[in-house]
């Protein structure tokens, strides 16, 4: 997976010097009001660049520097911790985790037994301290040996009850940190209270614990990763392993993981675990809260204490980290675009900087009113965040590194492309033109390949029809002449044949590819494919009303409204394309409330089947995509993940994680031609 990071590069005491002088300032900065100047990785490249000039000048050591202290050596509190608050090592790589377990393992002479696996939660280290059940202190991890008093902030963190369903005297250890909800909300409750934006959750939850005053509400989240006995009750705490300690917790009624998607798990072998680290890897993007890596513990507390703990990390745990998704860098522009569906959408531009393993010029500002709220302007530092594919967003002003020379954002007073009205009634601004506005791009993605996928009708020519007034909407493809077509600037007779072929072939398209060429907002390929299934036909999807749709998987309250009112303004196209001869229905499929009995008879009915490897024989061509819609045609759930409710495998050459995975499940696997003998009716 990831790379071992660099590290800055220290040629010379006086940089040496510098590096160090830099760092504390850092971390005083991050540890202190949350704003540090440097992101997360430019701080650790740092501090690794002074351990490797450290390690080969032992003689040129400061004493203030940051490396082998907790929190960087930048915190002190008077609130001695009963049991040091420890940092964790890192491994950065399969091969890293692989040899740090090896060395644990040559420690305790033996394997060890299991190994619980768990997300690094991206936030501050708290200790929570019940006393017969209510929480009587918080307190900071400070430098690991004593830490700061803020229990002040009892009460504005969810998942750490002032109450436990049982009346325990334990020391809860976790992390505060604000999910990406609780920080929109923060920073729209700072800001309106006049003060500068957070620039991070991480730095917001460290603002937010400390200030003992504000004028302003915010609400963080509690996440338990450990419990001590603050007594001689609960001596068990000491011997249970560590996921049974877990799932006391979680009883007592505070928050852990095990309601997300990451919940901690225990696995056997190294293998295991790092099966684990890539499926939490997978789903970081989608979390509502951030995670920095993965935290690999040995289970048994037999195995803890025989391996112990450094001054500063113990040697049975270790965090596996993830890239950063965020960096800090600079505004240089905002340019408003006008989507297919007519939406005017702002866009940041941004001196380019690496984040997540791909360079980031530009990123989502959202809406106008997000700017306002984000308090942004040109030629402002700003924190970015982006993870996996999700599309990277400006999330805040970087707010202390202002010089008084940033400008503010231009906000459109017309549309941007046609020049005309814009519709601000909702918080997404629309040209009053609606899709009209870019015909253009509404007629490309309805022909794309994923949708009606007609052939021969590329950018320009799809240009040239919309400006030579051939067509203001896809339907009109349909009815295009072959005259018409003749007259068009290098159009021949074969491309015209060829293209009016291919226009005639999308017609019998199954419903959900011609509802998904719509381009109704909210809907890709998936979930247009969910709808067609559901409802069958395009009569069905247009009669039914937002409780109707919510019936479909995926589609909840605040989406299945936006759907009506989108479905009720592409009346006119859907007429046309009916009245064109495009099909409307999806095969295989039965209407709501009509006989299922269809349904049953197919080959995958109510099976989940996930696909690995690379595919053969008859489906030797199939994208995954195809894959996905050949298992949805034959009456089965695709998914992209092994787990204990998958029903079948198809594991094809190079099957890897996923295929020893469900081998250890029991879950039936087999070949890509076996599966195509199993739906060749549906091929
Ligand atoms: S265990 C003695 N588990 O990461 C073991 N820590 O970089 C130390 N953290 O100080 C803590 N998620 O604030 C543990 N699941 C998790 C964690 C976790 C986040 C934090 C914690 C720790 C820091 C070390």
């Amino acid at each position: 997976m990831s790379e071992t990071p660099g590290s800055a590069e220290i040629s010379d005491q006086a940089a040496y010097a510098d590096a160090v002088e830099t760092a504390v300032a850092a971390a005083a900065a991050y540890y202190g009001a949350g704003d540090s100047a440097l992101d997360d990785d430019s701080y650790d490249r740092l501090v690794r660049g002074i351990a490797e000039y450290e390690a080969a000048h032992p003689d040129h050591v400061l004493p203030d520097s940051p490396t082998g202290k907790v929190a960087g050596g930048a915190v002190v509190g008077d609130v001695p911790h009963t049991v040091p608050m420890l940092s964790l090592d890192n491994v950065f790589s399969a091969e890293g985790l692989e040899s740090w377990a090896a060395g644990l393992e040559r420690r305790l002479g033996r394997p060890v037994e299991r190994w619980s696996v768990e997300p690094k939660l991206d936030g501050l280290a708290i200790s929570a301290r019940y006393r017969d059940g209510r929480l009587v202190q918080l307190v900071t991890r400070g430098d690991g040996a004593a830490g700061e008093d803020v229990s002040h902030g009892i009460g504005m963190i969810v998942g750490l009850p002032g109450r436990l369903a049982e009346p325990v005297t334990v020391e809860l250890r976790g992390e505060v940190l604000m999910t990406h909800a609780q920080f929109e909300e923060a920073n729209t409750a700072r800001t309106g209270a006049g003060h500068p934006a957070f620039a991070n959750p991480r730095s917001a939850a460290a603002g937010s614990l400390r200030a003992r005053d504000r004028d302003y509400q915010v609400e963080m989240t509690f996440f338990a990763y450990g419990a001590l006995p603050m007594d001689d009750s609960l001596p068990e705490l000491r011997t249970l392993p560590h996921s049974e300690i877990m799932t006391r917790i979680a009883a007592w009624g505070a928050h852990t993981s095990a309601a997300t998607p990451v919940a901690g798990v225990v696995r056997e072998d190294v293998a295991g675990i790092q099966e684990r680290v890539e499926r939490i890897a997978a789903l970081r993007a989608e979390l509502e809260f951030g995670i920095d890596g993965i935290v690999i513990k040995a289970d048994l507390a037999a195995d803890q204490e025989q391996a112990g703990n450094s001054s500063r990390a113990p040697r049975w745990a270790t965090a596996y980290k993830l890239p950063a998704t965020e960096k800090i860098t600079r505004l240089l522009d905002v340019e408003w675009n006008v989507g297919r569906t007519g939406i005017i959408a702002p866009r940041a531009v941004l001196e380019p900087v690496e984040v997540d393993g791909s360079v980031i010029t530009y990123a989502t500002l959202h809406n106008a009113g997000d700017i306002a709220r984000r308090d942004l302007k040109i030629g402002d530092h700003v924190t970015v965040y982006k993870a996996g594919d999700v599309i990277p967003r400006v999330e805040a002003p970087v707010a202390h590194l202002r010089t008084g020379g940033e400008t503010p954002i231009p906000i459109p007073a017309s549309c941007p492309r046609c020049g005309g009205g814009i519709d601000d009634s909702q918080k997404r601004w629309r040209c009053s033109q609606g899709r009209a506005c870019h015909a253009i791009a509404s007629v490309r993605y309805a022909v794309g390949r994923d949708q009606l996928d007609i052939e021969g009708l590329g950018e320009n020519r799809i240009d040239q029809l919309v400006e030579a007034g051939l067509i203001a909407d896809f339907a009109d493809l349909f009815t295009l002449g072959r005259d018409e077509l003749l007259e068009l600037d290098r159009m021949g007779e074969t491309s015209t044949d060829n293209l009016l072929a291919a226009i005639e072939g999308a017609k019998s398209k199954p419903l959900n590819k011609v509802f998904c060429a719509l381009g109704v907002r909210g809907t890709g390929r998936s979930m247009s494919r969910r709808i067609a299934r559901h409802f069958a036909t395009m009569d069905e999807i247009r009669a039914a009303d937002a409780e109707a749709f919510q019936e479909v998987d995926g589609i909840g309250p605040e989406k299945a409204p936006v759907l009506v009112a989108e479905i009720a303004e592409l009346a006119p196209l859907i007429d046309k394309l009916a009245a064109a001869g495009v099909n409307m229905a999806e095969p295989g499929a039965t209407p709501p409330g009509a006989e299922p009995a269809a349904t049953e008879a197919l080959p995958l009915s109510g099976m989940s089947v996930v696909v690995t490897g690379s595919m053969s024989g008859p489906l030797a061509d199939l994208s995954r995509n195809e894959m996905n819609e050949l298992i949805e045609r034959a009456g089965g759930k695709a998914s992209s993940s092994v787990s204990a409710r998958t029903s079948l495998l198809v594991a094809g050459e190079k099957a890897g994680s996923k295929k020893a995975k469900a081998e250890k499940l029991e879950i039936e696997i087999i070949t890509p031609d076996e599966f195509a003998a199993r739906v060749k009716e549906h091929l």
